[in-house]
């Protein structure tokens, strides 16, 4: 599987002998790279920055590092390697060989899965413009641009699947990738969450570690797809969306160091004292992880739901790690989930398992957050610091599923709805709160400095220094 350096469009897909494919693809081109000029990155698409690019998809030598302007950046098309003889791993077509066409009684099913993955890798492009104006440091300028444009060439995996196996409808929802925006009010994107912009660096910390992992978990269950090109298409972006999920849990976690060190400078741990020495106090961290926990949860769609059972049932969508279960079919199984009465309280009911895959796979990546907390509340005990991060309730803030309409604390006990309005902002940011981390969003470009309310990272990118010129400004 040679790849093509020297052709418009890298691939491991033999582009080159699909001329039909390569043109659509090629037409499709100019289109991504204006919306990228227009929609992505604001004010550095003439600057040199340090990107890793993926140029194979073998494990040890997949990415290539080096200065690049981001324009400029080779989005390709990769697919891991296809598995010989691979046989759809669950459902009602268990056993079967993986399809390698589209099966026409799912074409509908498995085209709105595209294009709903496919939508979300732009949006984030779009929703984090304007970061770059306010970044901590160099480092982290070039870390949100290599999520930028990888997130970018997400978007050229699902077209090329729109490309490549759904013809004339494919084509037009490929366009349409791009001409629904981020927040716009007549063609806004698909999903509620994609659609409001991140503008602090908290929220993009936050956003990279619960959002960003909500895709790795559908990416996963994807990933277990009988269609083959769609899984080995998740497979290969699964290995890029690792770091995205670094970014957040290391993003986060200097912000926590850097707290706890202002904290011993000024030998206090008043969050109001914490914040005059211009640090994000430990209270701060915990609300803006209970916002982006909560409406990551949401992602994950209604607790009992029809389509994932079908999907599940037709082989298009697994659960994350299906390997890891002992029952593949799972027809007659049954699975409790909470039911909330009108009095709110809670009742467990049991239900067809196969109608609780989302619940399924919300829990897989709940207990997938708690791996960075657990390691967060270490630094925080290791400081002699009595105060530790948690990940609210399943419950809270939920506008999806069971517990929609209804209120709850964190700790998962119900409230009425006066009472949560009355105390919301002990959980989750004020406007103060958030007028305060905005007025700590400073650009700061000096090689090796950072802004004060953010340790430095432990190590640079691919072995460098992290006073490395990440970004030539
Ligand atoms: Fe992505
Ligand atoms: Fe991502």
């Amino acid at each position: 599987m040679a790849i093509d350096y020297n052709s418009k469009i890298p691939n491991n897909v033999n582009l080159s002998d699909d001329k039909q494919l390569q043109r659509a693809l090629e037409k499709w081109q100019p289109a991504f790279l204006d919306w990228w000029k227009e929609m992505g990155p604001e004010g550095y698409q003439q600057k040199d920055v340090y990107l890793r690019t993926a140029t194979s998809v073998d494990a040890k030598g997949w990415a290539t590092y080096g200065m690049t302007k981001m324009p400029d950046y080779r989005w390709g098309i990769f697919l891991a390697d296809q598995v010989p003889d691979r046989k759809i791993g669950f459902g009602d077509h268990m056993g079967e060989a993986a399809w390698q066409q589209v099966p026409g009684e799912f074409r509908a099913d498995l085209r709105r899965l595209i294009v709903t993955q496919g939508d979300t890798e732009p949006a984030s492009v779009e929703q984090q413009r304007l970061l770059g104006q306010t970044c901590p440091s160099l480092y982290d300028l070039r870390n949100l641009f290599q999520v930028n444009v990888e997130e970018g060439r997400h978007l050229w995996a699902m077209v090329y699947l729109l490309h490549a196996y759904f013809g004339r409808d494919g084509r037009e929802e490929a366009e349409e990738l791009l001409e629904r925006h981020s927040g716009d009010r007549n063609k806004p994107r698909i999903l509620s969450t994609f659609n409001e912009p991140i503008d602090d660096w908290m929220s993009f910390f936050c956003f990279t570690y619960f959002t960003d992992r909500d895709g790795k978990y559908q990416l996963k269950m994807l990933a277990e797809s009988g269609f083959d090109p769609l899984s080995r298409t998740c497979r290969f972006m699964l290995t890029e969306e690792a770091h995205h999920m670094f970014v957040g849990e290391t993003g986060l976690g200097r912000v926590i160091k850097r707290a706890l060190e202002v904290m011993a400078e000024i030998k206090s741990g008043d969050p109001a004292a914490v914040r005059r020495a211009g640090a994000i106090d430990l209270p701060l961290v915990q609300k803006y992880i209970n916002f982006w926990f909560s409406s990551a949860q949401d992602l994950f769609g209604s607790d009992t739901s029809t389509n994932a059972a079908n999907y599940f049932a037709n082989g298009l969508k697994g659960r994350p790690d299906e390997d890891n279960y002992e029952d593949h079919v799972v027809k007659d199984a049954t699975y409790e989930i909470e039911d909330v009465q009108a009095d709110g309280s809670i009742k467990t009911v049991s239900i067809p398992l196969r109608n609780a895959m989302n619940v399924i796979a919300r829990r897989a990546y709940v207990k997938d957050c708690d791996i960075g907390v657990q390691r967060w509340n270490r630094v925080i005990k290791k400081a002699g610091v009595d105060f530790e991060i948690t990940l609210p309730s399943e419950r809270f803030r939920r506008t999806v599923g069971v517990y929609a309409g209804h209120t709850f604390t964190p700790e998962g006990k119900f409230v009425s709805a006066a009472e949560w309005e009355a105390k919301k902002y002990s959980s989750i940011p004020s406007p103060e709160d958030r007028a305060y981390v905005k007025s700590l969003m400073h650009q700061v470009i000096e090689p090796g400095k950072m802004a004060g309310w953010i340790a430095p990272p432990d190590r640079g990118i691919n072995n460098l220094a992290v006073d490395y010129q990440y970004v030539r400004l």
